[in-house]
Formats: C-alpha cells, structure tokens, sequence
C-alpha cells in the first residue's frame, strides 16, 4: 500500500470535537466573547467543508452542554442567534453536499425558534448519505445514559422487553446517536484535557488528541495533524499490539 493509501485506510468513521477556546481567542484580541463565537462557528463551517471532502462519514461537534445553561444570559442568547444564523445559511449547502444533520442532546430544553428551526433542517437534510453531522446541543453525556436508562425501565415495565435483554447494544441503541458507529477519535481544542460530559459512553474506546489551538484558529491544516497522528496510533481494543496490528 501506498503512503496516501494507508492513511485513507486508517481515517476516522467518526471524529467528536470539543470545540473550545472562543472565548480565550476573543479576550486575547480584546473583543467580546460573542466574537470569538463568531469566528467559531467559521471554523465550523471549514471543518465541515474539509471532513466532507476527505469522506468522513460521521462528524460530531459539540456546540453547547447542559451546562452551559451557566453562562451569563447575554452569551447564551448570542451563542442561539448564531446557531438560528448558521441554520439559515447552511442547510442548502448541506442538502447539496448529502449532509445530514443530527441532534445529540435535549431538543424539547431548547427555545422555541432554534427547536423548529432544527426541526426543519433535519427534515430537510433526512436523506443525506454522504455524511452525518451531529450537532451536540443541550447536550450532557449523563443525562442522555439517564434518557436511555429511562427507555429501557419503561420498556421493561411494559412487558416489551426482558431485563436479560438489556445488553451494551441495547443500551446504545437508545442513546441519541443510535445507529452510528462510536467516535475513532476525540479532538478537543484550547489545551483543555477533559470531557466535559460528553459522549461519556460512546468514547470507551476513541483515541483522544487535545491541541493547544484555539477552536476559532482550529481548520483544515490543523485537523490534517490530527489525523496523520491518529493515522500512526496502535488502537488494540485490549489486545497485545502484536495481535492488534497483525505482526
Ligand atoms: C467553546 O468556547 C464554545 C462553547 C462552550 C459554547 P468557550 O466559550 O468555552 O471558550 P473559553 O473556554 O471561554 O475560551
Ligand atoms: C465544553 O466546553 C462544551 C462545549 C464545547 C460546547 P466548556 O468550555 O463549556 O467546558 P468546561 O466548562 O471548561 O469544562
Ligand atoms: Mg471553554
């Protein structure tokens, strides 16, 4: 196999970004936070471009947690305008490019317009096969396996489902991104190394790389590093590396 080859072979099916550092990127210029999510949702828009033309075929962000509910007013009813700015722009692009557009989170625990607003964007993107974009909105990772965890009791107590049956499987079918494969690899930006409640379940095994870039700087270059240092990882699921690299 060629070199390019190679690394076609080992590109992510799934890559989760935590996308921080909009505010840090604004107050370095002495700007308004809102600014720099501005500039984020740019970065958005190049990072979606570059996933879909290299063929990743699902791509998550995360755009807001159940605790961002914490951030001063002002912030949050900007950071919902962007989002209702972002909708308004891209859907037709995506409906273009065979994006489909998912939600990960509580949908019913966002305001009314960016709801229906999200509403007819997944519509409009349903048969979008190129590519998947989860946009992670209220979204906590805990309170999704609470989601499932409900599902699954109601089942149970409905007689439509025996308690031996609950299995991973089961489980993950009832988290919000059923039907897709887990994140290969989780990029998170700003040089912050945690989780923040996100995808607590399905990142048991996803290959973790954090850069000190600031999410409005963060684009095609920088996600070619990541990709060509996940390109070189043993990922060995709890194998030996011999048997997980087939030497
Ligand atoms: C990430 O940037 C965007 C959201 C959480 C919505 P931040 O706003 O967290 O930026 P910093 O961490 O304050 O720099
Ligand atoms: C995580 O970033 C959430 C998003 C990127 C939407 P935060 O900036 O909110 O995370 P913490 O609070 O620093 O952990
Ligand atoms: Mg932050």
């Amino acid at each position: 196999m060629s070199g390019a080859q190679e690394s076609a072979a080992k590109l992510p099916a799934h890559i989760a970004i935590i996308m921080d550092g909009n505010g840090r990127w604004a107050q370095a210029r002495g700007l308004p936070r809102t600014a720099g999510h501005r500039a984020g949702a740019d970065a958005v828009r190049a990072v979606v471009r570059e996933c879909r033309r290299l063929g990743i075929p699902h791509l998550t962000l995360y755009a807001f947690s159940s605790e961002n509910w914490n951030r001063p007013k002002t912030e949050i009813s900007a950071l919902f305008g962007l989002l209702l700015e972002f909708l308004g722009a891209e859907v037709a692009t995506m409906v273009e490019q065979g994006i489909r557009l998912q939600v990960l989170g509580d949908l019913d625990g966002l305001p009314l317009a960016q709801r229906t607003a999200l509403r007819h964007a997944m519509n409009r993107t349903a048969d979008g096969k190129d590519m998947t974009l989860n946009l992670a909105l209220n979204y906590g990772g805990r309170a999704e396996l609470v989601r499932a965890a409900r599902a699954l009791a109601a089942e149970v107590a409905a007689g439509g489902l025996a308690p031996e049956a609950i299995t991973e499987t089961a489980l993950a079918d009832r988290l919000d991104t059923a039907g897709q494969p887990d994140p290969d690899l989780l990029i998170r930006t700003s040089g912050e190394q945690r989780l923040s409640n996100f995808l607590l379940y399905q990142c048991a095994y996803s290959e973790l790389w954090f850069t000190p870039v600031l999410w409005p700087d963060f684009g095609a270059e920088e996600l070619a590093k990541a990709l060509n240092d996940y390109a070189g990882r043993s990922r060995r699921f709890g194998k030996t590396r011999e048997q997980a690299d087939g030497c």
